[in-house]
């Protein structure tokens, strides 16, 4: 199935079920329409004479990826979807080369997921239990999984329309960042910095990665699309950690545009769910392997011959 099929009776299917309404925003749902409004603010500077022939694989904080568009975190959904929908986004994202990463809850079967030899990264929240934090992530990393994020975006809980959703959680401070990198020996990454200031301190505190992220529109309203704050981040810590993005992407024209800002990886949420509810692990496979075809096409169309090529001249702003 083509990528626009997959998305719409994806989406058709997820609607007509209970999990349907995770797929809206909080609040007043500003966020969806404004991410893709900001994406579709650019255009590409094409180069048809000397052509070349691009590649999309990559090579990131330890793992080989045929592509860089990879799945973000997210779990809850995906057991409603199907029984197995865990194992089955595992072995479309390992088919399409691509990398895994998981969210709340936890999945019980996290090592299973990792035995499928998909790289798996794995979310933990800030939980006011700090205790139960750390025993997260200590259970984690002995699942296999190839990093660790934490949401230090996740501080208030998450929201969807006026339903406030992860509850429990706190805000983390550097101290405790700090406390956390001294016990991850893996890859640690912070998912949801949306400012320069949350950059620095990440790096700060040891962080190998960073998700500049506005959490899919699940936790405040009116936060910008992330590659409106993308400059200013990679001023301050561009090469001093590895930055990647998600948020409204959904095509291989958008995971250029995330390149093109400076993303390592480009993380999608929604289309993942789509795919795996219009075609299971096929449509997870679909999804990835879809994007990714475009996304080669348009790299050779701009010169960009690899993802740490494509370089900010190859857009043009409306
Ligand atoms: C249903 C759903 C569940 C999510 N669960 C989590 C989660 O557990 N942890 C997390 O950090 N982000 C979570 N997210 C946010 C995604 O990781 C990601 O930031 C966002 O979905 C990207 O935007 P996109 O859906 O437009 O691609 C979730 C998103 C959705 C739609």
């Amino acid at each position: 199935m083509d990528l626009t099929d997959l998305y719409e009776k994806g989406e058709d299917l997820l609607r007509q079920k209970d999990i349907g309404v995770l797929l809206d925003g909080v609040e007043t749902g500003f966020i969806l329409d404004h991410d893709r409004r900001v994406l579709d603010r650019y255009t590409f500077s094409q180069h048809c004479i000397d052509a070349v022939e691009a590649n999309t694989g990559c090579h990131v904080l330890g793992v080989e990826l045929a592509t860089p568009a990879i799945m973000s975190a997210m779990t809850s959904p995906i057991p409603a979807i199907a029984d197995d929908g865990l194992i089955q986004v595992a072995l479309g994202l390992k088919e399409a080369g691509s990398l895994m990463w998981t969210g709340t809850p936890i999945p019980q079967n996290l090592k299973e997921i990792t035995e499928t030899g998909v790289p798996v990264a794995a979310n933990v929240k800030p939980f006011e239990d700090r205790k139960k934090m750390f025993r997260s992530i200590e259970e984690i990393q002995e699942a296999g999984v190839r990093w660790v994020g934490i949401e230090i975006d996740s501080g208030q809980g998450t929201k969807i329309r006026d339903q406030i959703r992860a509850t429990g959680c706190a805000p983390l401070s550097l101290k405790e960042l700090e406390e956390i990198r001294k016990k991850v020996s893996l890859p640690l990454i912070f998912k949801g910095v949306l400012s320069r200031v949350d950059a620095m301190k990440s790096v700060d505190a040891g962080a190998d990665g960073i998700v500049v992220s506005n959490h899919g529109a699940h936790t405040l309203d009116y936060l910008p699309h992330p590659l409106q704050v993308m400059d200013e981040i990679l001023a301050t810590v561009k090469g001093r950690t590895v930055v990647m993005v998600d948020g409204g992407f959904r095509r291989g024209s958008d995971v250029l545009k995330g390149l093109a800002f400076g993303a390592s990886l480009i993380g999608l949420g929604r289309p993942i769910l789509f795919g795996l509810a219009a075609a299971g692990r096929q449509g997870v496979r679909d999804v990835i392997d879809g994007i990714t075809q475009e996304l080669k096409r348009i790299m050779s169309m701009v010169r960009a011959p690899e993802p740490s090529s494509v370089y900010r001249y190859i857009l043009i702003e409306d």
